[in-house]
């Protein structure tokens, strides 16, 4: 018989059929043995009699979860059944057998993350695994959509970019280098031919901090966008993110249930409009709605954006933060000198910073200013100089951090569940 998935044979409901999988569950009585079957579509009750299978019950009674198998059987609806089907096995071929598998029920998040690469098995990071493989592929047909190349920029660079206390250093056959935090300054030089461009890739930050929010090895959506202006960043942004939950919610409904997640925390997203706040309205409604006090010209912490967030649903954008409290490219507002030109993107249920973007400064003079303030070598730049001094655009564009969003889209309680194999300071393998 042609082997089908479970999947399928649950699809078909009846009949004889053919699978094959490992054994999620297995227990056993004098005359029958009970097996949960798992392929990566789904799971299964199988149920042997003793009485037809004499002479292969010896090895059947042994078998330990994990083991991989082949079954005939036939199908049919059994309320009773895990996933409302159960197969009555006719034939089983035992493939690879099973050690007992060191994952038992009560194992702690340390002793989960030491046998990560068994607990991909299980059926809350498969269901997390879908959605990550829906999300991704859901960003580049948004982009490719609009219209976007897909641009790589380099992971190994002299220096540069965010703020230089969070690179990762690399011995460089003598001379040091560093792990990229974003594509983004030669996403700029790259703009100046293909306009619309961008990218999924790792991102580094040699990040200290043991947050439920950072990995030091994450994968950032980065865009960026000639002649694009602050407002259209944010519909960029917003329409990106509305794609990508409505193709979650379409094609991973059952992945959302085995995770408990209420999709109507997501909803509202897909329907309403991302409020938009300046960064001066944001401190009055903290004062005003949460008896929070932000002094004027800091960036928001963690816990002013969780307390912000609790007055909404939906992301928020937060735009024109202080300039002086910004990365050096974020272009001042000629309106209101003292902010820039610049947003983040917070999401909702606490998850913090999804996207932070901005316009580009073009201004030579005012980079240069910008970079001596906060003690960076300008010879590190020469080449960013160098794009804009030759028909320089307005542009600008953002990046998402992909884990995040997938996090909050989850309703996971962190991040490292979000990726399969998680870096953070502490955590470094499997
Ligand atoms: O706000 P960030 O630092 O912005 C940039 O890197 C810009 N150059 C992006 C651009 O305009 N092309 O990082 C962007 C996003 C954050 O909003 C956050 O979601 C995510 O990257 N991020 C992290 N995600 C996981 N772990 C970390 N340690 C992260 N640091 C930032
Ligand atoms: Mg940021």
């Amino acid at each position: 018989m042609k082997f089908i998935s479970i999947q399928e044979a649950i699809n078909k409901g009846k009949g004889k059929v053919a699978v094959r999988g490992w054994i999620y569950r297995e227990r056993g009585s004098n005359e029958f043995k009970f097996l949960i079957l798992r392929d990566s579509t789904n799971i299964i009750q199988c149920v042997l009699r003793k009485e037809k299978f004499r002479r292969q019950w010896e090895h059947i009674d042994k078998l330990q979860i994990e083991a991989s198998v082949e079954i005939e059987g036939t199908i049919k609806k059994d309320k009773r059944a895990i996933t409302d089907y159960e197969i009555s096995v006719d034939k089983i071929h035992i493939i690879g057998l099973s050690d007992e598998f060191p994952i038992q029920k009560d194992l702690n998040e340390k002793l989960l993350g030491d046998r990560r690469h068994l607990w991909l098995r299980s059926r809350k990071m498969v269901a997390i695994m879908k959605i990550r493989s829906t999300v991704t592929g859901a960003l580049h047909e948004y982009f490719r959509n609009k219209g976007f190349y897909e641009f790589q920029s380099p992971i190994i660079i002299p220096g540069g970019a965010e703020e230089g206390p969070t690179m990762f250093e690399l011995d460089y056959f003598g001379k040091k280098m560093y792990l990229a935090q974003t594509w983004q300054l030669y996403a700029e030089a790259a703009m100046y031919s293909l306009e619309k461009i961008y990218c999924i890739a790792p991102s580094f930050r040699a990040e200290e901090s043991k947050t439920s929010r950072h990995l030091t090895e994450y994968w950032h959506t980065e865009m960026e966008v000639a002649w694009a202006n602050l407002n259209e960043l944010m519909d960029y942004a917003e329409e990106m993110i509305k794609h990508v939950i409505k193709r979650v919610l379409e094609k991973n409904k059952k992945e959302l249930e085995i995770l408990g997640r209420d999709v109507k925390m997501l909803e509202p997203s897909l329907k309403k409009k991302f409020p938009r706040l300046t960064y001066d309205q944001t401190l009055k409604l903290l004062k005003e709605k949460k008896k929070i006090h932000v002094a004027w010209g800091k960036d928001l912490r963690t816990i002013e954006e969780e307390k912000l967030m609790e007055l909404y649903d939906t992301p928020v954008f937060v735009h024109h933060y202080p300039k002086e409290a910004m990365a050096f490219y974020k272009p001042r507002e000629p309106k209101n000198p003292k902010t820039a030109r610049c947003f983040d993107l917070l999401a909702p249920e606490a998850n913090g910073e999804l996207i932070g973007g901005s316009e580009r400064d073009t201004n030579i003079e005012e980079l240069k200013k910008s970079l001596k303030a906060k003690g960076e070598k300008l010879e590190d730049y020469s080449y960013y100089f160098e794009i804009h001094s030759y028909g320089a655009i307005p542009h600008g564009g953002y990046g998402l951090g992909t884990e995040r969003l997938i996090k909050w889209i989850c309703g996971l309680d962190t991040i490292k569940d979000a990726i399969a194999f998680p870096r953070t300071m502490t955590r470094m393998n499997p």
